[in-house]
């Protein structure tokens, strides 16, 4: 069974492309119905449309408020009749109208080790406060922002003389791994929420799925 997945971006669209990518080379039973934007020039619709994907752009600009703009995407996502919604690099915050519609259905990659760092600037802050590790997490979304139950992360090392640009170019190498890992295991009917905790198959995540990419490795 193939799975189809849409995916919401605001902007460059690296993570789009792993997922592009992996679909590409066969390892997600899963097919990409669409892509959908909040920002009408961002690079991950090009990198859609080369992959022949659909594109939308549903600017935020034109609502009056949050929620009015929430009810216009879970209309425009519902077109495609979704079984995943993928959140790379989507830059806004989604409220209940959205996320109950498709509860336990949406993905986000988040560039921390949460629940460390949620929000805006982790790399300045994880730098800022000397950490000596961060990383990335994909979790499932809920309305609490960066905060839904975690699903894989990948912990990578802060070295002094790192830069914010540096640690991030780390750490994106990192979520371009584990955010296909996620939906590959949801592809394959393995991975769900239920109860606000991760189950993998059958069994519960720990509350930090923390692997490390070198050391642990990850159930394939
Ligand atoms: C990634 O670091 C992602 O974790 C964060 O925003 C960035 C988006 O990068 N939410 P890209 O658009 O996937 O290249």
């Amino acid at each position: 069974m193939t799975i189809a997945i849409v995916v919401l971006i605001s902007g460059r669209g690296s993570n789009l492309q792993s997922i592009i990518d992996a679909v590409g080379r066969g390892e997600l039973p899963a097919r990409i119905a669409a892509v959908i934007s909040n920002e009408a020039d961002a690079l991950g619709l090009h990198r859609a449309q080369q992959a022949g994907i659909e594109t939308r752009v549903l600017s935020h600009a034109g609502f009056a408020d949050r929620n009015d703009y929430d009810l216009a995407l879970r209309d425009l996502v519902s077109e495609f009749n979704p079984d995943l919604i993928v959140l790379a690099g989507f830059m806004r915050i989604l409220g209940a109208q959205f996320v109950g519609r498709f509860e336990g259905r949406i993905m986000n990659i988040h560039p921390s080790l949460l629940p460390k760092y949620r929000g805006l600037n982790t790399h300045e802050r994880a730098l800022a406060d000397g950490a000596s590790n961060h990383g990335a997490s994909v979790h499932f979304v809920t309305t609490n922002l960066d905060a839904g139950p975690i699903i894989v992360q990948s912990k990578v090392p802060i070295y002094a003389d790192d830069s914010p640009e540096i640690l991030a170019e780390r750490v994106l190498q990192e979520e371009h791994r584990i955010l296909p890992q996620a939906i590959r295991w949801f592809a394959e009917g393995r991975l769900s929420a239920r109860d606000g905790r991760v189950l993998l198959d059958g069994e519960t995540r720990p509350e930090q799925s923390l692997t490390s990419h070198r050391r642990h490795g990850i159930p394939n």
